[in-house]
């Protein structure tokens, strides 16, 4: 949509990461572990998207909170090396903070410190910029206790009202809506994103996709599109089905892969291409996240993801 001011508005999730590698699953046997690199990085599921999709060459803006103190100070100064339109608001919270401990074969376990992201609700939704977006994407859904359930249908009224296309990606926890909020969230929702874990939360169906995209849409989701990981992924959207097969590639750390892939799907869909080639596209893109340690800037531009898709 040309005449839209940005191509995707993201919302959601924003965090500075500690990205250790490796680390060993006893590590809590020992009482010093020595790591190869820690690293400062910016994390969060909705500021790993934004990053991907500029880098990609999309036109976007950020939401989320952070906090007033040094490490918001730190995550908003790094952001601001991207182009991304910064809709960030602060409040007296501590900035979100995710220790990621990644371990030899690339799986990796979160020490997460919520609070900004947890203070975030509508009342820092900028709403002129979700009714000029083609898209609106959510990142955490589920994790983002001030904006889940009332925050968030208000959210996606918004956006279908003024022409905004919506995609939700989710966070599982132990926490999870009732039926009748969830079906309202995924009535309003144009692309849900979950990944297989995610999918299965939802849907309590374990393994089946077929299964778990017939679950989803009994609780009002249309288009579907499950992360399967090193199986690629699940499409039942635009009126096609199946399985689309991963890119082949060296897994590093699978952190943000899952980000990399929405944000990709949605860059793809914005440029107009058919369904399979937006899969194809996401699932290159996953790949070559996964190749990268860190939550994102593996995808430095368009091409480099389609050289992969040959
Ligand atoms: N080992 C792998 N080989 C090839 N592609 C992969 C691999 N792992 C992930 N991918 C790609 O990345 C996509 C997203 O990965 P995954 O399903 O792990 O997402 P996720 O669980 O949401 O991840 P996260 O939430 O950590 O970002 C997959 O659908 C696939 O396209
Ligand atoms: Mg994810």
């Amino acid at each position: 949509m040309a005449d839209k001011k940005y191509d995707v508005v993201v919302v959601g999730l924003q965090c500075i990461d500690i990205v250790c590698t490796p680390v060993a699953h006893n590590v809590m046997d020992g009482e010093t572990t020595v790591v190869d690199s820690a690293r400062l990085m910016l994390g969060g599921d909705a500021q790993n998207q934004a990053i991907t999709l500029a880098s990609l060459g999309a036109r976007v803006a950020l939401m989320g909170v952070a906090g007033n103190d040094r490490l918001g100070d730190v995550l908003l100064n790094q952001l601001s090396a991207f182009p991304i339109d910064i809709l960030t608001r602060r409040e007296d919270v501590n900035t979100s903070i995710s220790l990621v401990l990644v371990e030899d074969k690339g799986d990796r376990h979160f020490v997460y410190q919520p609070q900004s992201n947890q203070a975030l609700s509508y009342r820092h939704i900028d709403e002129d910029a979700v009714r000029n977006a083609a898209f609106l994407s959510v990142g955490g859904c589920l994790t983002l206790p001030g904006l889940d359930g009332e925050g968030m249908l208000r959210l996606l009224d918004l956006a279908r009202k003024a022409g905004t296309r919506t995609a939700l990606d989710f966070n599982v926890t132990d926490y999870m809506l009732d039926r009748a909020t969830l079906k309202a969230l995924l009535s309003r929702t144009d692309y849900a994103l979950p990944s297989e874990v995610e999918a299965r939360a939802l849907t309590g169906e374990g393994k089946d996709p077929a299964e778990m995209v017939r679950r989803l849409r009994a609780l009002g989701a249309t288009n579907c599109i499950i992360k399967l990981g090193g199986k690629g992924c699940y499409v039942a959207a635009d009126g096609y089905e199946g399985i689309v097969p991963p890119c082949p590639c060296r897994c590093l750390d699978t952190t943000g892969a899952g980000d990399t892939f929405v944000a990709a799907f949605l860059y793809a869909r914005t440029r107009g291409w058919d369904i399979l080639r937006c899969a194809r596209f996401a699932n290159a893109a996953g790949s070559i996240a996964v190749e990268h340690a860190g939550a994102n800037g593996g995808i430095r531009s368009a091409a480099q993801v389609e050289a992969r898709m040959a």
